[in-house]
């Protein structure tokens, strides 16, 4: 008896075999509508991953979808006039016509729903009803803002200085503060509260000798901390714990002092020369586009995707084909960047932009080396370095 031969066998029945792959091709064809394509970074991370689940948690605690967008409005000139009010209705509007936004969840003067009561009956509608017309209409915008409970006229803070005895204040440090905020400042291991950290890790001393910290903070910031302590955390109030205001005012002085020391190591700032790293690109911007995601390959990460810098911004097809962003990601390096510092999530997936300029074709990134200075976290200082030269092998590799 002969063996059977699927090739004898297709020879002699060529129809049945076409007809066959025909009709599993069109099987295979009726899943394609079901096919997704996310992007997340968050979901490229193990499900049981901590970042993950507070996110998730987050997300849910809130009703917050993927994507919140917070757009800012900056006047030195005050933005409550009648122009800037105009305009930014206008934009408001425009955003409320765009496809894919969430309009009963826009708020700004326009859509705000504002809860008032006048005479006795309660009133309820948005807050700015039209363009205010004329200057009249905008103070009464803004005597209704005052109204609101709890809002004060705003006040600078004040540069105040509270006096004290420095060497005093260090042996009061040492012996109440040392052991959480550190010897010399740079506080717990790790950093503090941030909004993507689980609530079940335990909560951190910050530094106290950053720079960043004692630029924001006044006297009476850090003064007040100690004298009330912040409720659910482990810093308490050290009046209740046995200190005269007199003994607080000296800490308050001798950490003020720590300005005036070099800065510690654990708050070292890379040097960088700029924010962004750039390269002029010999080639076309479509062959530069190609040799990028060539390089992103070489460098061991993974192409997320490549689109135009603008997006989900414009009207479909209406897109700048001038200014490609190349997404990508290591995901080993950012499971363990994630874990020193979840702010780091801020500034992924990496992002390799190509941008063409009159004749030119720039390659650029943000340069890494700049984070340093934002997360003031010695330990996140040697990745940012690994990326500062990741990065630059990749512009480097697209523009040879
Ligand atoms: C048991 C540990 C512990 C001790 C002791 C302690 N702190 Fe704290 N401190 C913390 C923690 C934790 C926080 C963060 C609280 C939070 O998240 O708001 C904090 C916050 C602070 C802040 C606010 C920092 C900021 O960024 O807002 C200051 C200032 C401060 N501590 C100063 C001191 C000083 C000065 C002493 C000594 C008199 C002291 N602390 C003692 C744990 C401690």
């Amino acid at each position: 008896m002969r063996h059977f031969s699927l090739v004898d066998f297709s020879v002699r029945r060529p129809k049945l075999i076409v007809w066959t792959a025909v009709a599993i091709t069109l099987l295979f064809l009726t899943q394609f509508p079901r096919i997704q394509t996310d992007t997340n970074p968050k979901n490229m991370l193990p499900e049981t991953s901590d970042v993950r689940v507070w996110n998730n948690e987050v997300d849910r605690f809130f009703s917050l979808y993927e994507d919140t967008i917070v757009v800012g409005v900056q006047n030195d000139a005050d933005v409550l006039n009648r122009e800037t009010l105009g305009r930014i209705a206008r934009i408001t509007d425009e955003i409320l016509t765009l496809e894919g936004v969430a309009s009963r969840d826009v708020n700004a003067f326009s859509t705000i729903t504002n809860v008032s009561t006048e005479a006795s009956t309660l009133k309820v509608g948005p807050l700015m009803p039209g363009v205010p017309q004329t200057d009249a209409e905008v103070d009464a915008i803004i005597a209704h803002i005052r109204r609101w409970p709890g809002q004060k006229r705003p006040t600078a803070p004040s540069p105040d200085r509270i006096a004290g005895n420095v060497p005093r204040g260090k042996t009061l440090y040492e012996r109440h503060c040392a052991a959480c905020h550190g010897t010399n400042g740079e506080g717990g291991h790790g950093t503090g509260v941030t909004l993507s950290r689980p609530r079940s890790a335990p909560i951190l001393a910050p530094a106290l000798n950053n720079p960043g910290f004692l630029a924001a903070a006044t006297d009476t910031l850090i003064k007040t901390t100690l004298i009330h302590g912040r409720e659910g955390t482990p810093m308490r109030s050290f009046l209740k714990q046995g200190l005269q205001e007199r003994d607080i005012n000296d800490i308050v002085a001798y950490v003020r002092a720590f300005e005036q020391l070099p800065p510690p190591p654990g708050a070292r700032v890379l040097e960088s020369e700029s924010p962004v790293l750039v390269r002029e690109s010999p080639y076309s911007l479509k062959r530069t586009v190609e040799k990028v995601q060539a390089a992103v390959g070489a460098a061991n990460m993974r192409l997320i995707r490549v689109q135009t810098l603008d997006q989900g911004f414009v009207a479909e097809g209406k897109e700048n084909q001038g200014q490609i962003i190349v997404y990508s990601c290591d995901f080993a390096f950012l499971n363990e960047a994630l874990k020193v510092d979840p702010r780091v999530g801020l500034f992924l997936p990496c992002r390799i932009t190509i941008v063409q300029q009159a004749d030119k074709v720039l390659v650029m990134s943000i340069n890494p080396k700049r984070l340093s200075r934002i997360f003031n976290n010695a330990e996140l200082n040697e990745m940012c370095e690994q990326m500062h030269q990741v990065y630059i092998d990749i512009l480097e590799e697209t523009v040879l």
